[in-house]
């Protein structure tokens, strides 16, 4: 995150009135999931099956982020977190590693104009910092330029593993546990919370994950205790706004009960 703040004497930018015709009619206001979480899958697989190169999927997927984050950020929804590079994703061939970090780069400095005409608030989590230098700056950079934006937070889990981030939270509660400033009968899930990457992210309501695969892939596991679970067999680089609106409508008939009962 970045620690300089916004500028203190800037007019804060506020998101465009969301367009009538855009929305979902036939969900209410209030089913509109608040947080939603992506596992943006089969960039590879929709380039293979083309007969083209794996990394032209990374390429045609950026299409999907464009057109995803702006209808998320019509239909209200607060906070948009897209899986773009896991801890894992560094075992794949240098060269596809080399090309997403170029492409991450790019979309970073080809995003500030969309992000600055929507209000969007641009933010990362995951190890951010062991990025190549190049891509760090680019992305601290938009990020500072949107810090105080009040329209939806566009989150990109970059270098991100959901078990990383518990031990970066653990590191950090011992480190102020040694140095005096922590009790540990004052360690609670509240504590956890505010040592994880972004302390603010509120849970996640709906998460999506494309190209069919059932499972979560080391992906928020603190924020997705109670997430709603939507797998579309769509490929990434073909998920548009239908895909997402058959997600909140799905999401929307959902009854969820939080380990209680349901409500009369
Ligand atoms: C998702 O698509 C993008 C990243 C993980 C960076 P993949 O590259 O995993 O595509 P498939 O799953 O191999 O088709
Ligand atoms: C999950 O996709 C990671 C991202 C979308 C960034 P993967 O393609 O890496 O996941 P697995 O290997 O199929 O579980
Ligand atoms: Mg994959």
């Amino acid at each position: 995150m970045n620690e300089a703040g916004p500028a203190r004497n800037r007019v804060r930018r506020q998101p465009p009135t969301p367009t009538p015709e855009l929305s979902l009619p036939d969900v209410p206001v209030a089913k509109i999931p608040a947080s939603i979480g992506i596992i943006m899958d089969g960039n590879g697989r929709w380039a293979k099956r083309l007969g083209w190169e794996r990394i032209k999927g990374h390429t045609a997927g950026i299409d999907a982020v464009r057109e995803t984050s702006r209808e998320c950020a019509k239909l209200g929804v607060k906070e948009l977190t897209l899986y773009a590079f896991s801890v894992e994703n560094w075992k794949r061939p240098r060269p596809e590693v080399e090309y997403l970090m170029g492409l991450l780069r790019r979309f970073a400095v080809d995003e500030r104009e969309e992000i600055e005409k929507n209000a969007i608030r641009f933010t990362t989590i995951g190890r951010v910092d062991e990025l190549p230098r190049e891509t760090l700056v680019e992305l601290r950079e938009t990020e500072r330029l949107s810090a105080d934006h009040d329209g939806m937070v566009l989150r990109l889990a970059l270098n991100y593993g959901g078990r990383s981030e518990f031990a970066d939270a653990a590191k950090r509660i011992a480190r102020e546990v040694a140095a005096g400033t922590l009790r540990p009968d004052d360690i609670d899930e509240s504590a956890v919370q505010q040592r994880l990457y972004d302390p603010a992210m509120r849970d996640v309501d709906l998460v999506i994950r494309t190209a069919g695969e059932m499972r979560i892939s080391n992906f928020l596991l603190w924020q997705i205790s109670y997430a709603e679970i939507f797998v579309t067999d769509a490929l990434w680089p073909e998920f548009r706004k239908p895909h997402l609106h058959a997600a909140i409508r799905a999401f929307a008939t959902r009854e969820r009960r939080f380990g209680g009962l349901v409500s009369q």
